[in-house]
């Protein structure tokens, strides 16, 4: 799939934010899904040779556009950010399993770093028929964007950086009371935030827990198996390996075995 890139703008010197237009992937896009992306415009350059995934950030239906929000942190990323107004821009369709929606429930959306990403597009599609409070945590200022959008489509907002600089200092997932007044939570951001977030959830019965988990990908299709985590399948009560991209990025969180997908940082 091709469109047209009809903004791409640097927020800071972290990331960037690029609009695409493109009715037909908007049309089918889904809160939670991704895609995978090229980096660079030329055919004939191949480094990075593999597309990079991104969340779905935001959909124009209107305009037939949709939003990416990246981090730049590595080679494709900063070509990225240096594609400029109008340029054609190859990508894939809409990858993964969306999240699940609901009504009339009350729901905490909590977001950590860059993985504040689909959480934009999900609050803003949860905000039609549900009361929703969103978290939003980073290691500092320049980690929280787009707070106007976030306080448009949600009924409280509540921000927390590790170092004080905006909002309460901390880790977000301590800016959670009553937990038990929710009915669903669905996060989003570095492992160990979603870690913490299952802890606050994972007694309590009555709250669902979804989470998008943002693996190292190769092709996002299913093919390379190179995204695999480890879930307790109910059925068998054995654990058992999935693809992220193709069983995912959105997960039931009180499946999956926490303790081998935080392994590397914890
Ligand atoms: C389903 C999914 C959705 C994603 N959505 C977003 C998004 O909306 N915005 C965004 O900025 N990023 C998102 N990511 C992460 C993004 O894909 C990587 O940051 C990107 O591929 C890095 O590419 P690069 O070429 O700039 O960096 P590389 O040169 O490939 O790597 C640079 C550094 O980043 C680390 N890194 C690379 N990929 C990941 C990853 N997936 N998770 C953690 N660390 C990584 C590497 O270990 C390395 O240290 C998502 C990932 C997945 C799987
Ligand atoms: S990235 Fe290839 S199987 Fe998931």
């Amino acid at each position: 799939m091709e469109g047209v890139v009809v903004d791409n703008r640097l927020l800071n010197d972290k990331y960037g934010l690029m609009c695409i237009e493109s009715p037909e992937f908007v049309k089918n896009a889904k809160p939670g899904q991704f895609l995978m992306i090229k980096t660079q415009l030329h055919n004939y350059l191949y480094d990075p040779l593999l597309r990079r995934p991104l969340g779905i950030c935001d959909v124009n239906l209107k305009r037939g556009t949709f939003s990416l929000l990246y981090m730049i942190i590595g080679k494709g990323t900063k070509l990225l950010s240096n594609i400029a107004k109008e340029a054609v821009i190859s990508f894939s369709e809409p990858l993964g399993t969306p999240f699940n929606l609901t009504a009339d429930k009350k729901i905490a959306a909590i977001g950590g770093g860059v993985g504040i990403a689909p959480m934009l597009f999900l609050t803003k599609t949860l905000y039609e028929n549900n009361s929703v409070d969103v978290y939003y945590g980073g290691a500092e200022e320049k980690d929280i964007l787009l707070t106007h959008v976030f306080e448009k489509y949600s009924n409280n907002m509540k921000i927390s950086t590790n170092d004080g600089s905006v909002g309460k200092k901390g880790f977000v997932t301590d800016l959670v009371e009553n937990i038990d007044s929710y009915d669903k939570v669905y996060a989003c951001g570095p492992k160990p935030m979603l870690k913490a977030a299952f802890e606050l959830v994972k007694d309590i019965g009555e709250i669902d827990f979804e989470v998008s988990l943002e693996e190292r990908m190769a092709c996002g299709v299913g093919a390379c198996l190179g995204c695999i985590i480890y879930i307790n399948d109910e059925r068998t009560e054995k654990i058992k390996q999935v693809r992220c991209c193709a069983e995912g990025p959105v997960f039931d969180g009180k499946q999956i075995v926490w303790d081998t997908v935080c392994k590397e940082q914890l």
